[in-house]
């Protein structure tokens, strides 16, 4: 190495160390160092279901960008408050992200009395995962020809119905509430860690119906494994194209879709935050990453919709738009 290149480097070296001993990280230097050991992503839901699944194919990637394992966790109860509030209260450091949603981040504030955390001042919001369409599902044998005829069914059937959800404030409780009010249905209504353990209920036929994310159900109902008898999208979804909109179907008024998204404790430093957004946003630029999520009815948020501030903006509209909802809901079902 010539002396001019080596005193160069010497010159550089005593630079950053400077740098360094003033308390001024060298540029980029927490970037470097982060993360130097695995990080953990809080499921606030049993394993197996929406949540988890999209948890799980978005930190695939998401680990190998970062160069260490994002391990899923799943943190169950409470409609899904548990954990987000466990991952609330965890260190800034990077080290625990959450995967939340349009219940425990949207409409929990409307339906949980409590809440330890705020889903609008808590976080660092990091990006958005997937979009979740809701379809309106039943028990295989469940005896309605249609959507008109499992409605009367459902009203006439009272509490002799029985409905599964995810605890309250969660997206199978809070839509599947909004459902019951529109409808004029007073099931019994039948709470489990996760939609995943309703739908192996449901496919067991032990439970009559529920109105779940898509990424959940879409299997079974291609596999025939359980009815679907509506979508509540104003389109249909191409990974389930023989099943009708509820508005195609008669359901005028029930359009609701779900949406999962990751955070972070509030006051992540900044070069944290950013790797976790570049990972994060690289997972739904990833093609195979994409697939899985599109194959199984989820839908993936242009660029301009799913950063940090788009994820911001869309919190605090859903806490908005949830709470006068479900507020009237759970008073017109009393
Ligand atoms: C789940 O992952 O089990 C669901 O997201 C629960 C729910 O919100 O309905």
């Amino acid at each position: 190495m010539t002396r001019t290149l080596t005193r160069r480097l010497a010159g550089l070296a005593l630079i950053a160390g400077a740098a360094t001993g003033l308390g001024l990280a060298a540029p980029g230097a927490q970037a470097d160092t982060y993360p130097q050991r695995p990080i953990t992503m809080v499921v606030p839901f049993a394993a197996g279901g929406p949540t988890d699944v999209v948890a799980r194919i978005v930190a695939d990637h998401m680990s190998r960008t970062l160069g260490q394992q994002v391990v899923i966790e799943n943190v169950t109860g409470a409609g899904g408050t548990t954990g987000i509030t466990r991952a609330a209260q965890a260190a800034p450091d990077g080290y625990t992200i959450m995967m939340g949603h349009m219940g425990t981040h949207g409409a929990a504030p409307a339906l949980f009395k409590g809440l330890k955390y705020d889903p609008a001042t808590s976080f660092d919001p990091i990006g958005m995962a997937a979009g979740t369409p809701i379809v309106i599902v039943a028990k295989k044998d469940f005896a309605a020809p249609d959507l008109k005829g499992f409605l009367a069914a459902v009203k006439a059937g009272g509490a002799s119905i029985n409905q599964a959800h995810a605890g309250v404030g969660s997206v199978s409780h809070s839509t599947g509430v909004l459902f019951d009010s529109i409808v004029g249905a007073k099931p019994t209504l039948v709470v489990y860690r996760g939609t995943g353990p309703a739908l192996n209920d449901l496919m067991a036929g032990q439970v009559d119906f529920m109105t779940d994310q898509i990424v959940n159900v879409a299997p079974q109902i291609t596999g025939g494994t359980i009815k679907a008898y509506a979508i509540a999208t104003p389109e249909r979804s191409p990974a389930l194209p023989n099943v009708p909109t509820t508005k195609e179907a008669g359901l005028e008024g029930y359009e609701v879709s779900a949406w999962n998204a990751v955070f972070a404790p509030k006051g992540l430093p900044k070069d944290v935050s950013a790797a976790l957004v570049n990972a994060l946003g690289k997972s739904l630029e990833d093609e195979s990453t994409r697939k899985r999520i599109l194959d199984l009815g989820g839908t993936v948020p242009p660029t301009a919709e799913r950063g940090p501030a788009a994820l911001q903006k869309l919190v605090e509209s859903e806490v908005a738009r949830w709470t006068p909802v479900l507020r009237a809901a759970v008073e017109g079902s009393q």
